[in-house]
């Protein structure tokens, strides 16, 4: 692979990979990196070196922008000293002018790394086409794939609990994140719909009656509703038969039953809706795929398994064994497909969401966002799918879990009264939150802006304190900690870009004026900052690999911070400081484009002005 031209700071990173035919450019991997692209440049002159293709192993470094430390265990190999290969490599590099235009000094250094300083004007000219594109330097991606995200997933007639918050707030960002790089992306929201409960459910709502009924659960009173009838089905062996009995009449289908199944339904998914507009997540009713939209698979999952040779009888159950599972008494773990009285299992369920994600959506990648606690069940199902051939080699299927959300006292998140909290109240507090904090912060908003922004304010920083923790950690909520300004919250972000908008609003300049000046970037937290933004790429890209959003939310802070000390640093309207004015206007600019756009990728709102 060689280069047919050199780079020069006004290359457009898309002719760049077109010119090099640079693989790690044209599969979509980070553009505007001048990380990744300083490694393409140095992997051709390793590859003289070494005789075969080698990773460069290009990494940020303190000593000068970045350092190449691919010598060292190339030593190794070649038997000779890694100074001396680093140094070879440089030179044939050089000479080929393969960095002429992106480095200003490079540096043997120590056991052998190139230490590389990146060339201002080669900064500044990412930094314009950056500027110059409205998805930020970001490729789509060049292999497309379908994905299922399976998230949120509440019970119908019980309170969604904080662990749903967690799955439909994380899972939102993932498909954010997923449909902005150009994957086609298939929302599920597998709520639990179907099964034994609703025989006690259904008779209870006949007790209290259809309309008081649909009221008490339309406005999320649905823990109430659910704890009655369990209390009763404990107490009343009358009320036990009929509910039985129900649950017969509900899996044939006797019409009224079903009628009556609906409503309970229906008024859960309204306040189930209701909770993800004021969250302002992506889901509506077009995504709800519950449990009961499998009826028709389940017993075909069972026939496929019994062709398959799979099942076998255990206690009166169809299970299927999957090697390696087992329970505390080391005795092997059976996953039961169809239990003694001819019932199908929450297992049965998720078999068949495979089948249907696999062979009738034709996902290539399928995401559970679900919690810690159900990785087994997950991994069993799995396991079982792959034995019966169901799912392709090519398709993907992870699970995303993540952990608790405790209280102050470190244990799970409740109520005062002990209860589990009620996601319509914790809207609501987060939203008379926000609004005292913009109202600290500047009182002459008129109210109606105010009550805008502060619901921002508010709901972001519920969704920043789920996402900015690493998903599988349990987290402490802290209403204070969550919308305070300082520190890595919603709102300290959403104010550095709120900021940087009023600094356009006092100099009366349009952003889009200046979005063509390359930055030049005379300053160290300047250049700093630049490095920070030109990162952006990689910080999606990583965030993707790991499906940790917590990964945006550290890069995003810390552009944040970066822009603090830049700011600091480097006067940009004060008077005196005319010729850096645009070019730094510009860096102000572009920082708060990424700012919008990686929140916004969160599903965080930015609001103008705080
Ligand atoms: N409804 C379940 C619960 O509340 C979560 C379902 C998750 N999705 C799945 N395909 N199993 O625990």
């Amino acid at each position: 692979m060689r280069l047919e031209r050199i780079v020069t700071p006004s290359t457009n990173v898309h002719e760049f990979a077109e010119a090099t035919g640079n693989m790690a450019v044209t599969i979509g991997g980070p553009m505007a990196d001048p990380l990744q692209i300083v490694a393409d440049l140095l992997a051709d002159a390793f590859e003289q070196v070494a005789g075969r293709r080698v990773d460069p192993v290009v990494r940020p470094s303190d000593r000068a922008d970045a350092q190449a430390n691919a010598a060292l265990a190339l030593s190794k190999e070649l038997g000779r000293p890694p100074r001396e290969l680093a140094q070879e490599a440089l030179n044939l590099a050089a000479k080929a002018g393969l960095l002429e235009g992106v480095l200003s000094a490079t540096e043997i250094a120590g056991p052998g790394f190139i230490n590389l300083t990146f060339a201002n004007s080669f900064l500044g000219g990412l930094l314009a086409d950056m500027a110059d594109d409205d998805r930020l330097g970001i490729a789509l991606t060049s292999s497309p794939e379908t994905v299922v995200i399976d998230y949120s997933a509440p019970n119908v007639a019980k309170e969604m609990h904080v662990g749903h918050l967690r799955s439909t707030i994380i899972g939102d960002a993932l498909v954010r994140l997923h449909e902005f790089l150009g994957h086609k992306v298939v929302r599920e929201n597998h709520i639990g719909d179907w099964g034994r409960p609703f025989g006690m459910l259904i008779e209870h709502l006949l007790d209290v009656g259809e309309t008081q009924a649909a009221q008490e659960l339309s406005v999320g009173d649905l823990d109430a509703f659910y704890k009655q009838a369990n209390a009763k089905f404990k107490a009343d062996p009358e009320f036990q038969d009929r509910a039985r009995a129900r649950v017969v009449l509900l899996q044939s289908g006797e019409p009224e039953t079903l009628r009556l199944w609906q409503i309970l339904v229906g008024e859960s998914a309204r306040y189930f809706n209701e909770v993800y507009r004021r969250l302002g997540v992506k889901l509506t009713s077009d995504d709800n795929v519950g449990e009961s939209a499998y009826n028709d698979l389940l017993q075909p999952v069972v026939d496929r398994l019994v062709a398959a040779n799979l099942v076998v009888e255990s206690d009166g159950a169809e299970v299927v064994f999957a090697p390696g599972y087992t329970n505390r008494d080391n005795e092997p773990l059976p996953l039961i497909i169809r239990n003694s009285v001819g019932g199908f299992n929450y297992a049965t369920f998720d078999l068949a969401t495979v089948i249907d994600r696999v062979e009738n959506k034709g996902a290539t990648t399928i995401l559970y966002v679900v919690g810690a606690p159900q990785a087994q069940h997950l991994a069993m199902c799995w396991d079982v799918c792959r034995m019966a051939g169901w799912v392709p080699d090519n398709v993907k299927i992870v699970h995303v879990p993540f952990g608790n959300v405790l209280g102050d006292d470190r244990k799970m998140l409740r109520s005062r009264s002990g209860d589990s909290v009620k996601l319509s109240d914790l809207l609501d507090e987060s939203v008379v939150r926000g609004r005292a904090t913009v109202r600290e912060k500047s009182a002459e908003l008129p109210d109606e802006e105010a009550d805008e922004i502060g619901r921002m304010i508010g709901i972001g920083a519920v969704k920043y304190a789920d996402l900015s923790n690493d998903r599988i950690r349990d987290y402490v909520f802290v209403w204070d900690r969550m919308l305070a300004f300082d520190g890595n919250t919603g709102p300290y972000l959403q104010y550095a870009h709120a900021r940087i908008r009023s600094i356009f609003r006092r100099a009366g300049v349009e952003p889009e004026s200046i979005r063509a000046i390359v930055p030049t970037l005379d300053e160290p937290q300047e250049r700093a900052l630049a490095l920070r933004l030109l990162g952006f790429e990689l910080a999606i890209a990583s965030t993707l690999e790991t499906y940790s959003p917590h990964k945006l939310c550290t890069y995003l802070f810390d552009l944040a911070s970066d822009f603090t000390s830049f700011y600091e640093a480097c006067p940009v309207l004060k008077g005196g400081y005319e010729a850096t004015r645009d070019s730094r206007l510009a860096m102000c600019d572009l920082t708060a484009r990424v700012l919008a756009r990686g929140l916004g990728l969160l599903g965080i709102d930015v609001p103008d002005r705080m």
